[in-house]
């Protein structure tokens, strides 16, 4: 297949291009981070000038497309609406009418924040309700991608991984702190179901393979909070784990709100797939192998 990532300089975007490249032809479009790899053609286009998006279609002509682009930093979202805007909303709408003339399928990166987090276990059907402004507008791109291209696949996800910069994740946060010896907060009342990037990558390929259409929850089987997530890497690591403070988020002074339970329902993803998505332990383990092998620094060479 041919395959169009857009975001290829992102946590996800990286992860995913590679992951692809194993068996497809990658076409990976970045916009301030270019990057230097032999696995994948690399896209330089911001996807916010106008006529870009159809340059680069043009340039990649992809089977599939998966729209890793975003303005995915809660703060920078409050700080610049209309950017977020921009990327959130309008681009994916713009991109599901694109490849819907084209015949090429597609998957949108959504994300677990559209929930406003006071329950936890949301399924599909559950109604959304976004609490800040990256979540707002990452909610009208989800519907305006179902609405333009119903045989798109949106998947709200939440992921960690090994990231260009070194510092995107929350696991990255947690080992570059733990392994230099500081003290930090671990939020006991903020809780998710994150996927490693790299086995998020692989479902979403088995569901373009499969066919599949629609919204999906795509995160990891089991759930934790912040804090709890931060213990197990640190065991993993053999770093010190009282050096995470237990912590509440109020006493964070984060900008924008957080939602305190993001936990989602994965069974729709497990039903369509016949297998349920990897746990917490699987993928902390297959991040913690990552390191190991390098992969760490054959991530970060690419931007140097
Ligand atoms: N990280 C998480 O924990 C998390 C949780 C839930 C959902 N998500 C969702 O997952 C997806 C990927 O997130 P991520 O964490 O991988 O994001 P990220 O690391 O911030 O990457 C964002 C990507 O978008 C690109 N981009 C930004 N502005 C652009 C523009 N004007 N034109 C073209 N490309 C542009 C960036 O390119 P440059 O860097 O080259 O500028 C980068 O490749 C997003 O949809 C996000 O909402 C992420």
């Amino acid at each position: 297949m041919r395959i169009l990532v857009t975001g290829a300089s992102g946590l996800l975007g990286l992860n995913m291009a590679l992951e692809a490249s194993q068996q497809h032809e990658v076409f990976g479009s970045v916009n301030s981070n270019v990057i230097q790899t032999t696995a994948f053609t690399v896209i330089q286009s911001d996807l916010t000038v106008p006529g870009a998006l159809e340059k680069l279609i043009e340039e990649s002509q992809p089977e599939w497309v998966i729209n890793c682009a975003a303005l995915a930093n809660l703060d920078a979202c409050e700080a610049n609406p209309a950017l977020a805007q921009q990327l959130n909303s309008e681009l994916p709408e713009k991109l599901a009418n694109y490849v819907a003339k084209g015949g090429a399928r597609l998957v949108h990166i959504s994300t677990d924040a559209v929930f406003d987090g006071k329950r936890g276990d949301y399924t599909e059907q559950d109604k959304p309700n976004p609490l800040s402004l990256y979540a707002r507008t990452k909610l009208i791109g989800e519907q305006a991608v179902l609405t333009a291209n119903p045989q798109t696949i949106v998947a709200r996800v939440n992921l960690f991984g090994w990231s260009l910069s070194g510092s995107r994740s929350l696991a990255e946060w947690f080992f570059n702190h733990l392994s230099a010896g500081n003290s930090i907060m671990g939020f006991t009342d903020v809780y998710f179901c994150p996927l490693l990037a790299n086995d998020l990558a692989k479902i979403l390929l088995r569901l373009l393979d499969i066919s599949a259409q629609g919204l999906f929850h795509v995160v990891s089987s089991e759930c934790s909070s912040k804090y709890d997530f931060g213990v197990s890497l640190a065991r993993l690591f053999d770093f010190d784990e009282t050096l995470i403070r237990p912590s509440l988020v109020s006493e964070a002074g984060l900008a924008a709100v957080r939602s305190p339970n993001l936990t989602l329902n994965s069974d729709k993803l497990s039903t369509e797939l016949g297998v349920s998505p990897p746990d917490l332990k699987a993928g902390l383990e297959h991040f913690h192998a990552q390191y190991q092998s390098g992969y760490p620094e054959f991530i970060r060479q690419m931007g140097e």
